[in-house]
C-alpha cells in the first residue's frame, strides 16, 4: 500500500504542476494566480474535492495537457455547498478541449442536479485549436448546459484572464459576469485580426477589458481591483442567493438601518427639477445601509442590487435622478428587466423605489429601438411572481410610471411618499398640450403659463388622486418606509400566483 500511496503522491503532484514552474512564474508575473490557488482562496478550507483529476491524463509519464486544462469540483463557501471550475492558463493556455469541456459539462450536471451555485473561473485562450470541431462542439455542450441550468441554479462566472471567440458566449449565458481589473478581457474579436480586417490599432483593454464592459456594453456585471476583493465579492453575492430556484434566500439577523430616519423627510428636493441620490434613500431604509449594486457603472439613471429588510434579501430597483433625471432608456431597460427576471427565479422580491419622469424622447433611443426594450420591463414585472413593493417617491409619470412596478402589473403593495406626483405627464408638457391655445392668445403667455402649471399640479401631480381610484395603497410619511417595507414583505412572504401554463413566453428581445 505505501508504495501504491507514493505512486499516487507523484501522480497527483504532476497533475497539480499544471503547466510546469515556467509557465506558473509567467502566469504570476502577469499579476494572475493559478487555477488551483483560485480555488483555494475561494472554498473554506479543506472543504474542496476535485472530480476528474486524471481526466484524459492516461500516460501519466508523459502528460501533453496535465488536467486537460482545467481544474473542477466542489466545496463550500460560508457554509454553502458551491460547485466550481477554474481553468489553468499554464496547460495549454487553458484552451479548452473535448476532455476540458467534459469537464466543465460534468460540474454544471452536478450542480444543476444537486441543486448548488456554479462558479467558473475562466482564463483561456479559447477554443483548443489542435482539436478542432471537437473543441467547438465542447463549447456547445457547455453553452446547452447554461441554458439548461438558467433559472435553476445561480451560475456565476468570473474573468481571470482573456475570454475570447465563441468562448465569451458561456459567461453571457450565465447570471452574473465579475471582471478583474487589468487582468480580464473579453471579446469576440481580438486586436490582431482587428487591425488585419480594418487596419485599426485597438488596445485590448479598450477593447474588451473590464470597465468596458462594466461601463459600455453591460456586458458585465461586477468591477473588482483583484482576485482577492473578487473572492470577497463571490462571498456576498453568494450570501443573498439561494442555492437553486425551489429554496428560498438565507434569512440573516435584521439589522438597524444606519443614518437618522429623519433624513428622509428632506431627501427630495422641494423644487422638482432638482435631482438628490436615490442611493442614500436605499441606505437609510436597508439593513445596515448595505446595497450591492449590480451593474453600478452601467445605466447609472437605474439602480439595481441586493439588500436584506429584517434579515430577508430583496432586489432593489430604483430610478436615479441625478442622471438622465431617472429617466428609462434603452440600457436601463434591459438592465431592469434582468435584474427583475433574475429576482423572480430564485424566488428574492422585488422593491422598487420610484421617481421617473418617463421613457427618454429622441431620434437615439426611436432609432434603437426603445419601444422594443422599454417594453422589456414591463413584460418583467408582469411575468414576475414574488413579492413585489412599490414605493413612489416623486415623480410617476406615463408609461414609465405604469412600468416601474405598479399596481397595474400586479405589485402586491404600493405606498406613496406625500411628494409623489402620479400623472401621465409633468405640469410642463400637459398644459402645454391640453391648454396651447389658452396660453398662446394670454396676453402674458408666461405668466398664463406658470398659473396653468400651478393648477395642474394641485389638482393632478399628487398621491391622492390615485390614491382615491385605489392605484396606490396609502399615501405615507417617509419614515415609516422601511417598516412599512418590512411588513408587506413579511406578509407577502407566502405568496403563490400561478400563470396559464405555456412552453415560454416571448419576452421583447
Ligand atoms: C491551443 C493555445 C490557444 C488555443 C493559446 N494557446 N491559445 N493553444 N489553442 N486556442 C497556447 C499557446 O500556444 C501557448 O502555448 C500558451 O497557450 C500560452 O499562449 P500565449 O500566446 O503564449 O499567451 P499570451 O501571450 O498571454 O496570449 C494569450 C492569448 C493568445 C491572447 C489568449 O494565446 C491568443 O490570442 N490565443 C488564441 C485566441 C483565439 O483566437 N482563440 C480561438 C477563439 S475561437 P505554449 O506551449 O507556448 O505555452 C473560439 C471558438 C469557440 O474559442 C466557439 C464557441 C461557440
Amino acid at each position: 500500500m505505501q508504495k501504491k500511496l507514493e505512486q499516487l503522491k507523484s501522480y497527483r503532484e504532476k497533475i497539480e504542476a499544471g503547466g510546469g514552474k515556467t509557465r506558473i512564474d509567467k502566469q504570476h508575473e502577469a499579476g494572475k494566480k493559478t487555477a488551483r490557488e483560485r480555488i483555494d482562496l475561494l472554498l473554506e478550507p479543506g472543504s474542496f474535492v476535485e472530480i476528474n483529476t486524471f481526466a484524459g491524463n492516461e500516460d501519466i509519464s508523459n502528460l501533453e495537457h496535465p488536467g486537460e486544462g482545467v481544474v473542477t469540483g466542489y466545496g463550500t463557501v460560508n457554509g454553502q455547498k458551491i460547485f466550481v471550475f477554474a481553468q489553468d492558463f499554464t496547460v495549454t493556455g487553458g484552451s479548452l478541449g473535448k476532455i476540458h469541456a467534459a469537464k466543465i459539462s460534468k460540474v454544471l450536471d452536478l450542480a444543476t442536479k444537486t441543486g448548488a451555485p456554479v462558479i467558473g473561473f475562466n482564463d483561456s485562450g479559447g477554443a483548443r485549436i489542435q482539436e478542432g470541431i471537437d473543441a467547438l462542439d465542447g463549447y456547445g455542450q457547455i453553452l446547452y448546459r447554461n441554458t439548461i441550468a438558467s433559472g435553476v441554479i445561480p451560475q456565476i462566472s468570473v474573468i481571470m484572464g482573456p475570454c475570447a471567440g465563441g468562448a465569451v458566449y458561456s459567461p453571457a449565458l450565465t447570471d452574473f459576469i465579475i471582471m478583474v481589473k487589468d487582468i480580464g478581457r473579453m471579446f469576440i474579436t481580438g486586436p490582431q485580426v482587428i487591425k488585419a480586417v480594418t487596419g485599426a490599432e485597438v488596445s485590448m483593454e479598450d477593447l474588451g477589458g473590464a470597465l468596458t464592459h462594466n461601463q459600455i456594453s453591460g456586458v458585465a456585471h461586477f468591477i473588482v481591483e483583484s482576485e482577492e476583493a473578487c473572492v470577497i465579492l463571490l462571498s456576498k453575492l453568494l450570501s443573498y442567493l439561494p442555492s437553486n430556484n425551489l429554496e428560498e434566500p438565507p434569512q440573516y439577523d435584521s439589522r438597524e438601518p444606519v443614518g437618522n430616519q429623519e433624513e428622509l423627510l428632506n431627501i427630495v428636493p422641494e423644487e422638482p427639477h432638482l435631482s438628490y441620490d436615490v442611493r442614500r434613500v436605499i441606505e437609510l431604509i436597508v439593513d445596515a445601509g448595505e446595497l450591492l449594486e449590480v451593474q453600478a457603472l452601467y445605466a447609472p439613471n437605474a439602480v439595481v442590487g441586493f439588500a436584506r429588510f429584517d434579515g430577508r434579501t430583496a432586489g432593489i430597483v430604483a430610478n436615479q435622478p441625478t442622471y438622465l433625471a431617472g429617466c428609462l432608456d434603452i440600457n436601463a431597460s434591459s438592465k431592469i428587466a434582468r435584474f427583475v427576471r433574475f429576482c423572480d427565479c430564485f424566488n428574492i422580491p422585488v422593491v422598487t423605489l420610484m421617481d421617473v419622469p418617463g421613457y427618454l424622447p429622441g431620434f437615439a433611443q426611436e432609432y434603437g429601438g426603445i419601444i422594443r426594450h422599454g417594453a422589456k420591463i414591463l413584460y418583467a414585472y408582469s411575468e414576475a411572481t414574488v413579492p413585489k413593493i412599490t414605493v413612489i417617491l416623486r415623480k410617476a409619470y406615463g408609461g414609465a410610471y405604469i412600468a416601474m412596478g405598479s399596481s397595474s402589473l400586479r405589485a402586491d403593495a404600493i405606498f406613496a411618499w406625500p411628494t409623489a406626483e402620479v400623472a401621465v405627464m409633468g405640469p410642463e408638457g400637459a398644459v402645454n398640450i391640453i391648454y396651447y391655445n389658452e396660453i398662446s392668445k394670454s396676453e402674458n403667455p408666461q405668466e398664463t403659463r406658470e398659473k396653468l402649471e400651478a393648477e395642474y399640479r394641485a389638482k393632478f401631480a399628487n398621491p391622492y388622486i390615485s390614491c382615491a381610484k385605489g392605484y396606490v395603497d396609502d399615501v405615507i410619511d417617509p419614515r415609516q418606509t422601511r417598516y412599512k417595507i418590512i411588513a408587506s414583505l413579511k406578509a407577502f412572504s407566502n405568496k403563490r400566483e400561478t400563470r396559464p401554463q405555456k412552453k415560454h413566453g416571448n419576452i421583447t428581445l
